[in-house]
């Protein structure tokens, strides 16, 4: 018998208490413990990028993170991603517009590595969008209109603007945290 460990786990800035297997994956978490399943499970070892998510505002792997090394983190998942009254951050905005997906099983790791490549500084060019979205892998090779839309999104707001609320939370706490402005 597995023995468990209480977690708490902030996701899309709701705090969520739980009971898990320490050797459980933030991406198993995500999807079968809290119900948030628009985080999608591709290789399950850290090759396509379809289950990006961002901690404390960076993007990562969620399917090589162990759910207990989250804890005290402000993770943001696809969900948590649309603005008030849910509605579509620019990002969602511009997939949608530029028709950048065919099955849309890659899509939500790919917002939300285009939301953190814009914030990032690397979209100011195809070449550059390309090599900082490689870790993104699309099945349906729509890369070209996914390019389109990430320089669309890009041109369309600063990087500042790209912060999901839940990201701009935990850039708050970090700062405060570490005395920085
Ligand atoms: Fe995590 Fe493929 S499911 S990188
Ligand atoms: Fe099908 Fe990317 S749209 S895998």
């Amino acid at each position: 018998m597995t023995s468990t460990t209480p977690v708490t786990l902030r996701v899309n800035s709701e705090e969520h208490r739980l009971d898990l297997d320490p050797r459980a994956t933030l991406l198993d978490t995500l999807r079968e413990r809290l119900g948030l399943t628009g985080t999608k499970k591709g290789c399950d070892r850290g090759e396509c990028g379809a289950c990006t998510v961002h901690v404390d505002g960076e993007r990562a792997l969620s399917c090589l993170m162990l759910a207990v090394m989250a804890e005290g983190r402000e993770i943001t998942t696809i969900e948590g991603l649309a603005g008030e009254g849910g509605a579509l951050h620019p990002v969602q905005a511009a997939f949608i517009e530029h028709d950048a997906f065919q099955c849309g099983y890659c899509t939500p790791g790919q917002i939300m590595s285009a939301v953190a490549c814009i914030r990032e500084g690397h979209a100011s060019s195809e070449s550059e969008v390309a090599e900082y979205m490689s870790g993104n892998l699309c099945r349906c090779a729509a890369y070209p209109q996914i390019r389109a839309a990430v320089l669309a999104a890009a041109g369309t707001m600063s990087p500042a603007a790209a912060v999901p609320a839940a990201d701009a939370e935990a850039a708050a706490t970090v700062s405060t945290a570490t005395g920085e402005s």
